[in-house]
């Protein structure tokens, strides 16, 4: 009789998945990756990222009025996966006048573009109403004259759309809540409403929609439905108040990645944390759930017709591109240390050439990657190590250093894991690169994507020497 081999709980069909014990990144082995390119390096896959976005314009279905979906750049720049992002039909959103650069420079539209931020600067407002973007998002009643003063300047109208702040909590991470009062994005509503009826009559401002964020790595759908409810009462306030008809509602990005899909390690999760790491919920659902609740306000508000007008927008960000990425780190170093004077057991350390410098949310928001095997991604993973990255840092650690449990203390791997080994961190395309540094003289590393052909493509170099003092006058 045949054996029957279970699947690895990560393993994504057509994507990751095991051959020979070793694992395969869209179909190419991932160790063979690594000696070839050095380590660490990013992997991609073109073909999850089509399937990510493709996956979030389902939710068009739900809806009856269109829906853009704009990429969110912040959480991975890098040209190549731009490219692949536009090729997958995403439109992107951007937060600063360098990625509205790098948008234009890949061939986004004006039209394709809508660009938030706290501090924009007038240069940045300048670039982004020359290139016509669909749409400024503002954050302030101080940024709405800002934009105004510079569209009367270059003789323009700038589209805008205002940033509301809905007080909306969400059951994900402090640092990741960015809907309430306390946090530092956007306006409160009736700041948003008179500064829409100072500016309603102006040649300069096309006042377009309205917009909000309600965080990222959101565990529930239900706050989607009072986020889309919040700004469609906007929007029903605004026309009443000013006779405007907006034409788009923009709620946001925020959809969430299961980093926990194998659940082996689950149980050293505080349990709040494990909600956020195992969220799984369909972007579509989610939206169809909001539409269905916005449908109800604007019926019985009699006003039907203005939801029927609108375009909706989501500016998906985690959820595209973090579990199209893994990283890919070469064991340096291996210690055994005494966990107590008076006991003989000992800690397994490995040391990885991976560390913060690559992967920062790890400190700062003690966030989980899983980790495997590339090389014997088969074999039971139930010994336990101690996981540390190659920087100068005490912090620089896979378990959290302060003692808070937010992370698991050790690692499962195979039985006799040593240097040499090559180890994969899963689901870590997102706000790992976009945030990497070359703290310690470190080379930020190459980046392949694995295209749909199979074809492997390097779209970033590693860092040479020269580019660690590329910027230096010496
Ligand atoms: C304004 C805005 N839009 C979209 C996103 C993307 O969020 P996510 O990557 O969770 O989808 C963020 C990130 O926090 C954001 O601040």
């Amino acid at each position: 009789m045949p054996v029957m081999i279970m699947p690895k709980a990560w393993e994504i069909e057509n994507f990751l998945d095991i051959r020979d014990n070793k694992l395969h990144v869209s179909g190419v082995p991932a160790d063979a990756i690594a000696r070839e390119y050095g380590t660490p390096v990013f992997v991609f896959s073109e073909a999850r990222i089509k399937h990510n976005v493709e996956r979030l314009k389902r939710a068009k279905y739900s809806i009856d009025v269109p829906l853009k979906v704009c990429y969110a750049a912040k959480a991975n720049s890098t040209m190549g996966i731009l490219r692949a992002v536009m090729e997958a039909g995403s439109d992107l959103e951007v937060n600063s006048g360098g990625e509205l650069w790098k948008a234009l420079e890949i061939g986004f539209s004006g039209n394709q573009l809508i660009f938030n931020g706290t501090s924009k600067e007038v240069w940045e407002v300048e670039m982004a109403i020359e290139a016509g973007i669909y749409a400024i998002q503002v954050d302030s009643v101080y940024e709405l004259s800002l934009i105004e003063a510079t569209a009367k300047r270059l003789g323009k109208r700038a589209n805008v759309s205002l940033r509301l702040v809905p007080e909306i909590e969400t059951g994900t991470h402090s640092g990741l809540q960015t809907a309430l009062r306390t946090s530092k994005f956007g306006m409160m509503p009736e700041e948003a409403f008179s500064a829409i009826g100072r500016y309603s009559d102006s040649a300069n401002l096309e006042i377009s929609g309205v917009h909000l964020h309600i965080g990222s790595q959101n565990p529930e759908s239900e706050p989607y439905a009072k986020a889309f409810t919040m700004l469609f009462e906007s929007l029903l306030r605004v026309h009443r108040e000013t006779g405007i008809r907006l034409k788009h509602i923009n709620l946001g990005g925020g959809f969430p990645v299961n980093y926990l899909r194998d659940r082996s390690q689950e149980s050293e999760f505080p349990g709040e944390q494990r909600a956020m790491f195992q969220a799984d919920f369909e972007p579509a659902d989610a939206i169809r759930e909001a539409w269905d609740a916005v449908r109800l306000t604007a019926e019985s508000a009699g006003a039907a017709d203005l939801l029927h007008e609108i375009t909706l927008l989501i500016e998906p960000g985690r959820s595209v591109i973090s579990d199209a990425g893994i990283c890919l780190t070469t064991v340096r170093n291996h210690k055994s240390r005494p966990l107590d004077p008076l006991v003989s057991k000992t800690d397994d350390w490995l040391l990885t050439d991976a560390g913060f410098n690559i992967l920062l949310s790890m400190e700062t928001y003690k966030w989980y990657y899983h980790l495997i095997s590339a090389e014997r991604a088969a074999e039971p993973h139930t010994c336990e190590y101690k996981l540390a990255g190659p920087l100068c840092d005490g912090g620089d650690v896979y378990f959290d250093i302060e003692g808070h449990g937010r992370l698991p203390d050790h690692r499962l791997l195979p039985d006799g894991v040593r240097p040499g080994e090559i180890l994969a961190l899963l689901n870590c395309g997102a706000y790992s690169l976009a945030q990497a540094s070359q703290y310690n003289g470190r080379f930020l590393p190459p980046v392949i994507l694995i295209r749909s052909n199979g074809k492997a493509e390097v779209i970033r170099k590693r860092d040479t020497f020269l580019d660690l003092v590329s910027r230096d006058i010496y």
